[in-house]
């Protein structure tokens, strides 16, 4: 029998793993990476020694990182049955994140873990690209073996070579995203390895938890409210309506963070880079506005909540200035998350005990079996 108070819904508190992967700390505003404050980590490192960090606990030296970028790019194409199911979630014009899973599923899951994460986290990209250009009525395009991770997806997405501006932006996303202690879809994908699944099995299961908007789908919503506003000058009253309304502000307010969002910090400055060299410079003006406003009625309306601006706010600009419809925000995430996904396999790979909490009953004991015809 459990005793009802060791009943936490939503597992809220309750310590289910160890990690050298990330640290969260809510009430400081941090987040750490492997060991590195995230804001020194995500916009200089590439998204290979990203992975390449959170597999091996090190950053790559010159030559390590070169094996490891030829292994990836020697992975990055997919198999013609993947493509397969792509064309068939194309003709059912299937949301993007239905379609990952299915590829994502055809990337077999085997006995070596390590190359079936290779294989998963190379092909991520060429998965929501080739999807994309097949619902466009496009031919998808083969990964470029002189690309990295990062541009050869806006590569796949469009047939242009992308600039160093856009690239690194991109890469400051990836890197940012890659892991944030036990979210439910990285508890997914333990819980599933713990059992001795395969890679492919645990980071499909993950898919499916990412995709819930409770997890991953706030940015195009926060996207759309600053299209709504339309100039600096409605903020202040379309969010104070939408606030007397009871409504939320989609991009502000979290869980865990009291404090503003360290990945928000990171984003914003590479928005501002990004939008300076190019693009709707007066989108990323009026998002800022929007931002402050938001913060101060927030402020006014929901004293003392500490309601402050998240990652999806800026996650949804820095997309948006790549180009990217809000359909591919999410797969765009998973993109990145998969390296999260799969090094926290690895971990509980190591941990080597099964996931296996309980459940209070809270059923009848005292049923007696009836036959079919006498009920
Ligand atoms: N706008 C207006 N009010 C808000 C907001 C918001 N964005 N977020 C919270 N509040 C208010 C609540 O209404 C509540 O008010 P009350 O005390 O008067 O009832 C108070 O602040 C506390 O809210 P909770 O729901 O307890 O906060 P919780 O920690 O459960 O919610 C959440 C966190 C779900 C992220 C919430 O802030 C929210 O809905 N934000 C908008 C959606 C969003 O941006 N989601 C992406 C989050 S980032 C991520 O998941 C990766």
């Amino acid at each position: 029998m459990i005793a009802e108070t060791n009943f936490k819904p939503g597992l809220e508190g309750v310590v289910a793993a160890e990690t050298r992967l990330s640290s969260v700390d809510g009430e400081a505003g941090e987040l750490i990476i492997a060991g590195f404050p995230l804001e020194e980590l995500a916009p200089n490192a590439a998204f290979e020694e990203m992975v390449y960090l959170l597999w091996h606990d090190r950053l790559p030296d010159a030559a390590e990182l070169a094996v490891f970028r030829n292994r990836m790019a020697a992975a990055r194409g997919l198999p013609p049955a993947a493509l397969d199911l792509l064309r068939a979630a194309a003709r059912d014009a299937a949301p993007a994140m239905d379609a990952l899973r299915m590829a994502a599923g055809a990337l077999t899951g085997g006995d070596d873990h390590e190359a079936d994460a290779v294989r998963l986290v190379a092909c991520f990209p060429t998965i929501v690209a080739a999807y994309r250009r097949l619902l466009n009525g496009q031919m998808p395009l083969e990964p470029r073996p002189d690309l990295g991770h990062a541009a050869n997806y806006l590569y796949m997405l469009v047939g242009e070579t992308p600039d160093q501006t856009r690239t690194r932006a991109l890469e400051t996303y990836l890197n940012t995203v890659v892991d944030h202690g036990l979210n439910a879809s990285t508890f997914a994908a333990r819980v599933i390895i713990s059992t001795g699944s395969d890679m492919v099995s645990a980071v499909v299961g993950a898919l499916g938890a990412l995709k819930g908007p409770l997890h991953g789908g706030a940015p195009g919503p926060a996207l759309n409210l600053v299209f709504e506003i339309g100039e600096a000058a409605n903020a202040e009253t379309v969010l104070r309506r939408r606030l007397e309304a009871g409504e939320r502000l989609m991009g502000f307010g979290h869980r865990v963070y009291k404090v503003r969002d360290p990945r928000a910090d990171v984003l914003a400055a590479a928005a501002e880079k990004l939008f300076q060299a190019g693009g709707d410079r007066a989108l990323y003006e009026l998002a800022r506005a929007v931002e402050n406003t938001a913060l101060r009625l927030l402020e006014e309306y929901k004293p003392g909540r500490r309601l402050q601006t998240n990652v999806e706010f800026y996650t949804a600009l820095v997309l948006h200035g790549l180009g990217l419809p809000a359909e591919l925000f999410t797969p765009t995430f998973a993109i990145s998350r998969a390296a999260g996904w799969t090094a926290h396999a690895f971990e509980q790979i190591a941990a080597g005990r099964i996931i296996r909490p309980q459940s209070a009953y809270t059923g009848t004991k005292t049923r007696r079996w009836t036959p079919l015809a006498a009920r």
